[in-house]
């Protein structure tokens, strides 16, 4: 049985990946591979807890020897990288400890890969799941495509672009296997509620301010978090090595008429009058270093291997709105104890 890893599983993405691959491929071991930090949770596996394919291990990316032992006790023949820190506006308050986990983490895991494939490196793969921020800010035109200029400007997207870069150095250095993809913004169910959609649905539920930062303009383009998946898999046993593909969901939503969309959901949803949650709105002080729009052209990715995103955006936020709906307990699991005072904090402060 082949052994494929795959980091920061209990997280947002990683958790709807575990799921994905354990179903789909009885044949291989997932592990799944977890600090479970503030963003990761089992309660976002409990359907595949029990399969005979899928096994959890709480390991920190950091520590080096950890990661080492995990390699050789389950002959890991295939990484899937996903464990970050993954939220902006945390790396803007405390950078350092995203120096660690998506530098120093991934060089630990590339170190460990590079040390257990030694004899025969073509077998196996190490896929680093990063982020289209690595490629700054656009402006009002253009698509962010593989071989535009990195320009990151956050400490986040800064760490992500220097983890991209490592690996890269792995592959023409040591000869590692590898291949990357840059993705746009996921949303769907399980994401925590610190990120903008799930955020806004949260605080609309329970009738809380709704902070939009500066005037709302910034584009993103959002991507289904299952389409994503179905993208990484095509990636890892489809994608050339050495090679780095971009996903994105072709879907650019100004975040003020993005909100105002999930207003007039959750207000038919929850039975209130047109324009109740809209009401809710509150423009407060800009992110530091707010990256304007970011756009992705996935073309090579779709001419190569095929793959196109499934949902359109409509029916993907009506899911994802039903999801948080129907899972008020995961939500307010999720956001008990600190992260409470940690967000009442962050929005007093802006
Ligand atoms: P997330 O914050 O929801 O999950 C991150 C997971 O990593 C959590 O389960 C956490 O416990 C784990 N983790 C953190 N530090 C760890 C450590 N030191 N050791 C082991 N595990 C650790 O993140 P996400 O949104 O699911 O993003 C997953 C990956 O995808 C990240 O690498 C991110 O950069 C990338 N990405 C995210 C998006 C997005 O829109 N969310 C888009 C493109 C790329
Ligand atoms: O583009 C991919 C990236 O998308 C991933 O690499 C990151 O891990 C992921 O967090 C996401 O980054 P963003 O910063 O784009 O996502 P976030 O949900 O934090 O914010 C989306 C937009 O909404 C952004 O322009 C900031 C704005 N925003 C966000 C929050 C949390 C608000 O206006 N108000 C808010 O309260």
């Amino acid at each position: 049985m082949k052994s494929l890893l795959i980091t920061g599983g209990a997280g947002f993405i990683g958790s709807h990946l575990v799921r994905f691959m354990v179903n789909k491929y009885p044949e291989y071991r997932i592990i799944n591979l977890d600090k479970l930090t503030y963003a990761g949770n089992l309660e976002n596996l409990r359907d595949v807890e029990e399969k005979k394919n899928y096994l959890f291990v709480k390991t920190d990316i950091n520590d080096a020897e950890a990661v080492k032992k995990v390699f050789e006790e389950f002959d890991i023949s295939g990484l899937i990288h996903l464990a970050a820190e993954s939220h902006v506006d945390r790396s803007i308050t405390n950078p350092t400890e995203f120096i660690y986990t998506n530098i120093v983490g991934t060089v630990n895991l590339l170190n460990a890969a590079r040390h257990k494939w030694k004899d025969d490196m073509e077998d196996h793969l190490f896929y680093h799941v990063s982020t289209d921020e690595v490629y700054g800010s656009l402006g009002d035109t253009g698509l962010f495509t593989e071989t535009t200029a990195y320009d990151p400007r956050s400490p986040y997207s800064a760490s992500k672009a220097s983890s991209d870069h490592l690996v890269r150095a792995y592959f023409h250095t040591f000869k590692l296997p590898v291949v990357i993809s840059n993705c746009s913004n996921n949303y769907g169910g399980y994401q925590f509620p610190e990120k903008l959609i799930p955020l806004m649905i949260h605080n609309i539920s329970n009738n809380k301010p709704l902070p939009v930062y500066g005037k709302g303009l910034n584009v993103r383009d959002w991507l289904y978090v299952e389409d994503h998946a179905t993208a990484i898999d095509l990636i890892y046993h489809k994608g050339d090595h050495g090679e780095t593909y971009n996903i994105g969901g072709n879907n650019e939503w100004r975040n003020i008429d993005l909100v105002k969309l999930l207003c007039k959901i959750m207000d038919e949803k929850l039975g209130r009058a047109a324009g109740t949650s809209e009401k809710l709105i509150t423009y407060v002080t800009d992110r530091a270093g707010h990256d304007l729009r970011y756009a992705i052209d996935s073309s090579k990715l779709q001419n190569d291997l095929g793959w196109a995103p499934s949902l359109h955006f409509n029916e993907g936020l009506e899911k994802t709105v039903d999801w948080y709906l129907a899972n008020e307990e995961w939500l307010n699991n999720v956001t008990s104890g600190d992260y409470q005072k940690y967000y009442d904090k962050m929005y007093e402060e802006r």
